[in-house]
């Protein structure tokens, strides 16, 4: 099964990918978990995508289309992957699927997590994320530890007010069109509700994936 999550900034993507990917048994795989890594590890890749994710632009394609590569490559997902935030525009999309025909493989859905703006800016003006593992949280203060690693709570740079405008618009002009390029491809898109309890989505998403 490869799925590919689709939803603007704060839709719950990395909260429910997760999820996801421990019921199915298949990796998540998240290219702003990716980036921020090499931004903390200070690589090349790094250095060159902090000025555009601070400022909540989009990275260059070129160097997604990397990444992709690199993951479809790895046996881990042999089986298959959720791929949360890994395709923001239409190149990328064509990517993707391209890179998949060339190993016998296609995307088999799209779930688009849907989600009103007002509850988007609260929840991301709300959210702490672990430096360590990426887990995010609500309602916990920056400095709190990790549940999940013991690593340490930080606000995302990202998530300050002028960076989630321009993440949104970001979002509108360069991601939505990427749901008229696969409606048009013939592939199926699946809107969820992600509003409400968090398991109850998961369902959603699970029944919409048809497991
Ligand atoms: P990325 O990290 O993917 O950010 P994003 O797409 O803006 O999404 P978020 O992580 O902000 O939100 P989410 O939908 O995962 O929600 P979450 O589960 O955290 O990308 C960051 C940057 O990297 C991009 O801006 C870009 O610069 C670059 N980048 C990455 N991929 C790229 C690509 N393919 N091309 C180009 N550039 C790329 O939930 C949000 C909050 O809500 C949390 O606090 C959570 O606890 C809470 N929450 C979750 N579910 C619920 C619920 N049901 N009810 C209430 N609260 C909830």
């Amino acid at each position: 099964m490869i799925a590919v999550l689709l939803g603007p900034p704060g839709a719950g993507k990395g909260t429910q990918g997760e999820l996801l990917a421990a019921r199915l048994g298949v990796p998540k795989v998240a290219t702003g978990d990716v980036l921020r890594a090499a931004v903390r590890d200070g690589t090349e890749q790094g250095l060159a995508a902090k000025a555009f994710m601070d400022r909540g632009d989009l990275v260059p394609d070129a160097v997604i289309l990397g990444i992709m590569k690199e993951v479809l490559a790895s046996p881990d997902a042999a089986k298959g992957a959720i791929l949360d935030g890994v395709v923001r525009t239409v190149p990328q999309a064509e990517g993707l699927t391209m890179m998949l025909a060339e190993l016998g493989r296609k995307v088999d859905k799209f779930l688009l997590f849907d989600v009103a703006e007002n509850e988007l800016v609260m929840r991301l003006g709300g959210r702490t994320v672990c430096e360590k593992c990426q887990t995010p949280y609500r309602g916990l203060e920056p400095g709190t530890d990790c549940e999940k690693c013991g690593g340490t709570l930080v606000r995302r740079k990202d998530d300050e007010p002028e960076s989630i405008r321009n993440r949104l618009r970001v979002y509108q002009a360069q991601t939505e069109p990427v749901i008229e390029w696969a409606k048009e491809k013939k592939m199926e898109v699946v809107k969820i509700d992600a509003t409400g309890a968090v398991e109850e989505i998961t369902d959603r998403a699970m029944k919409a994936l048809g497991e």
